[in-house]
């Protein structure tokens, strides 16, 4: 097999594993309230690039990773950031009625249950996070507190909220980075941090060494969807293309254009790339999971 081969095989064999982790984490449709249960399956399962799971497993790789406690970040990061599409989507953020190929959650189900599907998989993910493993707690205690903090008003939803004061307005590049930096970097920082904390012999130095990766491939990741939004059609992005020009968003696409903003997002991914050095082979698929954020097509 070629290299190449070898990461699209690892790529399907973690989301695979991204599946069977949410699938075995998540509450039963037969369980009481049925409709909010299946809704909390239907927005989590069966979609989704599953990038932030595959950033925790890819980190986890760096060291010698409880499997218990990677296996919940995974699910746990995933839920948050589903939580986040299921609330972005609705009529008060963007008014989005297509996500992952699907009618999103509040026109799928209502409104109310949108919400409430949110408000469920955020605390499902931190009871997810607090379940047993052979981790020290003190490492344990910061999984829960870096979950905590980039989703929170210092997180994502702190970029968000910026997001929608800034409708109809003109961003400088500082202004935007933060804005990007914080409702989609956090949670991606985030999923790398967890992973690396779910390997007690990965030191303080070397998480923040991997912190540096993570931030610039937050940043980047942001900056592509903002491209993808403008480039690509509806059916390949399985959600509405055009949506930032409609909305009128700030975007790094109204900031400078298509081509200067691909190409930003490439040397964000150099730059990424170049702080997995010191980790040398053992970074390979974080190395990959970088080239995938520029390569992607959705
Ligand atoms: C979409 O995230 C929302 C952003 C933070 C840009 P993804 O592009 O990772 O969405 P899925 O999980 O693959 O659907
Ligand atoms: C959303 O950014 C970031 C989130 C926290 C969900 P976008 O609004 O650009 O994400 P998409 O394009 O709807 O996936
Ligand atoms: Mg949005
Ligand atoms: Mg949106
Ligand atoms: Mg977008």
């Amino acid at each position: 097999m070629t290299q190449a081969n070898d990461l699209k095989a690892w790529q399907q064999k973690a989301q695979a594993q991204t599946e069977l982790v949410l699938e075995r984490l998540l509450p039963s449709e037969h369980d009481k309230p049925a409709k909010l249960h299946e809704a909390m399956r239907y927005v989590t399962l069966g979609g989704g690039k599953r990038l932030r799971p595959l950033l925790v497993l890819a980190a986890s790789e760096l060291g010698d990773a409880d499997n218990a406690a990677v296996e919940q970040a995974m699910g746990a990061i995933e839920m948050v950031h589903v939580y986040s599409l299921v609330h972005d989507d609705m009529p008060p953020m963007d008014n989005d009625s297509l996500r992952r190929g699907k009618p999103t959650c509040h026109v799928q189900y209502d409104e109310a249950t949108a919400l409430l599907v949110g408000d469920a998989l955020q605390t499902q993910a931190f009871g997810v996070l607090s379940r047993a493993t052979e981790l020290p707690a003190a490492r344990q205690l910061a999984m829960l507190s870096t979950l905590a903090k980039a989703g929170g008003s210092l997180g994502m939803a702190g970029g968000q909220a910026i997001d929608l004061a800034n409708v109809g307005k003109t961003m400088n590049q500082a202004e935007l980075e933060e804005m990007h930096g914080l409702k989609t970097g956090a949670l991606i920082r985030a999923a790398v941090v967890l992973g690396a904390l779910a390997c007690p012999d990965l030191s303080d130095e070397q998480i923040v060494q991997l912190d540096q990766y993570a931030a610039k491939l937050g940043l980047a990741f942001q900056v592509v969807d903002d491209v993808l939004d403008c480039e690509a059609d509806t059916a390949t992005l399985g959600k509405t293309a055009g949506k930032d020009a409609g909305n009128d968003k700030p975007t790094y696409v109204k900031l400078m254009g298509l081509a200067e903003a691909r190409a930003y997002a490439e040397k964000l991914v150099d730059e990424a790339v170049a702080s997995l050095q010191p980790f040398g082979s053992k970074a390979a698929h974080l190395l990959w999971l970088a080239e995938f954020v520029t390569a992607r097509k959705n």
